[in-house]
């Protein structure tokens, strides 16, 4: 779809796949939980999903979708990529968390989990709230050192250290639209000298 794609690391139909498998997994887990509280997937509010914007905006989109779930959702902005650059800078909330998390089930959605630092920050802002669980889901898991020591509750991929494009993921801020997830060539990332 775009020239400076190099190769292709998820393909669309495994994407899809993927999320519909994972869409099924917390659908039941969240079954499991309001069962408990007597109960169910269709009682107003008791789950919340959180979508960190905007990596995460078409996974959510897509994941959602498959979940016949009485949910609210409620973005959050984080920033820690600003510009050309493909190293994480430190993750920062861009906006306000929502206030009414207690006693909810919250869902927290990302794109890619990397140096944890984002989640980190997520996951103490909403822990804060106390909500009645905390769950994490992110479509690619990058397998590198983390900066913060972070575990996602549901990943789609496990990928290898290397900066992706597509399915929500962007390289200053394009190529989300890409519908798989791929690597760019080096030479279409400056600071990775080409
Ligand atoms: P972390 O805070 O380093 O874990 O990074 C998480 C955020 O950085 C994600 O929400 C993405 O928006 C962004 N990010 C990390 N790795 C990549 C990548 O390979 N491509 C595009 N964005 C990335
Ligand atoms: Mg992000």
């Amino acid at each position: 779809m775009f020239p400076e794609i190099d190769r292709v690391l998820v393909s669309e139909a495994q994407i899809r796949q993927r999320v519909g498998e994972l869409a099924r997994e917390i659908a039941a887990d969240l079954r499991a939980e309001l069962d408990a509280e007597g109960q169910t997937l269709h009682d107003e509010d008791r789950v919340v999903f959180i979508p960190i914007m905007t990596g995460a905006m078409i996974f959510a989109s897509d994941l959602i979708r498959q979940m016949p779930i009485k949910l609210s959702l409620d973005l959050v902005a984080v920033s820690s990529y600003p510009g050309e650059t493909v190293t994480s800078k430190g993750a920062h909330l861009a906006s306000d968390l929502p206030a009414d998390l207690g006693g909810k089930h919250v869902v927290v959605i990302d794109d890619i989990l990397d140096s944890g630092r984002t989640l980190a920050l997520i996951k103490r802002v909403v822990a804060e709230r106390a909500p009645a669980s905390l769950r994490i889901a992110v479509l690619l898991d990058k397998q590198t050192e983390r900066a913060e020591e972070v575990v996602a509750d549901y990943v789609g991929f496990e990928i290898p250290d290397e900066f992706v494009v597509g399915y929500g993921l962007d390289y200053n801020g394009y190529y989300r639209n890409h519908p798989e997830i791929a690597v760019l060539r080096p030479d279409a990332i400056p600071s990775r000298g080409g």
